[in-house]
């Protein structure tokens, strides 16, 4: 969600006082530049490649928000605007694999704490931490809407219920060797 703050640094970017598009590694300017090349078209693009890029990145940092506003020759306010606008778009880094642990009443009594452990134990991350490769990201939430399933956790869109200590790190070790695996393509390998 935006901040006063967050739109203060983006108006300095756009003014030019902010972080210079050179502060965008080469390899991010490319894959804006392959994504838009391979899907002709107009503004529209903005919501596709920033999903693109925040798979790659685990998140959207402002010069990338700026670089891509302006190949697509919108303001970087009206870029920022559509990221802030929506939930599953983040300017602050997120691991490729958001960890979303339930910590509400039903998750609780059946032992969350232990996910949260394993969590800890197999990967390192405490909540609100993200891994040093930026793979993993770690938050705690109320309810998932899968109270059934306790105690749960999400990794980005999916609902892994009936947890375990061993379960979550056979899951966290899956999704790290699958990171590790080249993806035919050039596509992200989430969820
Ligand atoms: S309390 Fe955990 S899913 Fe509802």
């Amino acid at each position: 969600m935006s901040t006063g703050n967050e739109l203060a640094r983006v108006a300095a970017a756009e003014t030019g006082t902010g972080k210079p598009e050179d502060a965008v590694a080469p390899e991010t300017l490319a894959l804006i530049d392959t994504y838009l090349r391979d899907h002709p078209g107009g503004t529209e693009r903005l919501i596709p490649v920033l999903h693109r890029v925040q798979e790659e990145l685990g998140y959207l940092p402002f010069p990338v928000i700026k670089a891509i506003a302006e190949r697509l020759g919108i303001s970087p306010i009206q870029a920022y605007g559509v990221v802030s606008f929506y939930h599953f778009f983040t300017t602050t880094p997120r691991g490729r694999y958001q960890l979303k642990v339930c910590m509400g009443t039903a998750c609780f009594v059946r032992n969350a704490n232990s996910v949260l452990e394993s969590v800890h134990e197999t990967i390192g991350l405490e909540v609100g931490g993200v891994t040093k490769d930026r793979l993993f990201s770690l938050e705690q939430v109320r309810c998932l809407g899968a109270c059934g399933l306790a105690p749960a956790m999400m990794v980005n869109n999916e609902v892994y219920g009936y947890l375990t200590r061993a379960g979550v790190r056979k899951l966290l070790q899956g999704l790290r060797a699958k990171a590790r695996t080249p993806h035919p393509g050039g596509e992200g390998g989430n969820g």
